[in-house]
């Protein structure tokens, strides 16, 4: 049977491990320390425990410490009093204040400064913070998810990260395994993420023949399933056939498999020297009127940029030299952008 908790999908060892720990943690108040390489699902894994929980009906909070920028993070988490700094025309509650009652995921934890994590810890023994230039003592009823893709141990032993936070966290460690180490997990991750693909793209689901299986368990995927993911969805533009040869995939898994791909594919190397222009001709030959031409055209592009960059958007955007907001527009516009 497939397991399925709030859509994390997979039933190797090393993932249903992590889910008999999520489902005693889940119920409980305790503080969880998510841990995993980027791209492992720990942002899933950490919205799985929330709607598990007690707290499932108050707010989910999270917060990307690594995405907000270190003198502003302690106003947003803790909220300000008016004049508290020049742009303070107002008191605003934080995010701690927000999440009451519920669940606040700091995210990125390993990003925090150590003046901040003073603060985090006394949250997290008192349930008590002031706003920034406020005096008054706030109280909240929050319970405290963390992830990060660090070593926190290392980062303990170099300074970086206060000794009694990471003790104080790491009640209930969660790892994530990398998808490496999840077996037949990649290949049940293919087939969901094609047929939602395929569906999206409404065309047939793309089936996955044994050649191409193969290549898929001896990669090692960096990125782990949002690298699995986003090649699905490329694929899912990208093959003409109703399956997915092993000359589909790219050049980056060959070459990481140590293995040459497929003589006639090569598909870099077999593209005509030079770059020749569509014509009106080539719109003719596939039946497609300008638009519709442009849209594939800007659909492949996408797609094949997301690919380089393993996912990572502000990469894919920086490839295309158009800004983020604009990527993700468009992702948005063509129903690139996943769930
Ligand atoms: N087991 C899984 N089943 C289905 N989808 C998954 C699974 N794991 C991850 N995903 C999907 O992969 C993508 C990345 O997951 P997520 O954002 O949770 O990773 P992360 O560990 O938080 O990554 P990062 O460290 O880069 O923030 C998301 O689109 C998520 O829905
Ligand atoms: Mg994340």
């Amino acid at each position: 049977m497939e397991l399925n908790t709030s859509g994390i999908i997979g039933k190797s060892p090393a993932l249903t491990g992590v889910f008999t720990v999520l489902s005693k943690v889940a119920p409980t108040d305790s503080t969880v320390l998510v841990t995993g390489e980027s791209g492992t699902g720990k942002e899933l894994l950490v919205r799985a425990l929330h709607a598990n929980s007690r707290r499932r009906d108050k707010p989910f909070v999270p917060v990307n410490c690594g995405a907000i920028p270190r003198e502003l993070l302690e106003s947003e988490l803790f909220g300000h009093e008016k004049g508290a700094f020049t742009h303070a025309i107002r008191n605003r509650a934080g995010r701690f204040e927000l999440a009451d009652g519920g669940t606040i995921f700091l995210d990125e934890i390993g990003e925090m400064d150590l003046s901040l994590q003073v603060k985090i810890l006394r949250v997290l023994q008192e349930k008590e913070f002031e706003r920034v230039g406020g005096t008054r003592t706030m109280k909240v009823d929050v319970r405290i998810v963390a992830a990060t893709n660090r070593d926190l141990e290392a980062e303990v032993a170099a300074g970086r990260f206060r000794e009694d936070l990471f003790y104080r966290l790491n009640v209930i460690p969660l790892h994530l395994p990398p998808l490496r180490e999840r077996g037949e997990d990649v290949l049940l991750l293919s087939r969901c993420f094609l047929e939602r693909f395929c569906a999206q793209k409404e065309r047939p689901v793309l089936a996955v023949p044994a050649e191409t299986s193969s290549v898929f368990l001896s990669y090692s995927w960096p990125g782990n399933v949002r690298e699995l993911e986003n090649l699905m969805e490329r694929l899912s533009i990208l093959c003409d056939e109703d399956h997915i040869r092993p000359e589909d995939l790219p050049r980056k898994i060959w070459d990481d498999v140590g293995k040459a791909p497929p003589a006639p594919a090569a598909v870099p190397a077999a593209r005509p020297a030079g770059f020749d222009w569509p014509v009106v001709a080539d719109l003719k030959a596939k039946g497609m009127g300008l638009k519709e031409f442009l849209d594939e055209i800007e659909e492949r592009l996408l797609a094949e940029s997301l690919e380089m960059a393993g996912g990572v958007k502000n990469q894919a955007a920086e490839i295309l030299g158009i800004k983020r907001t604009t990527l993700i527009e468009k992702l948005k516009k063509k129903n690139m952008l996943g769930a």
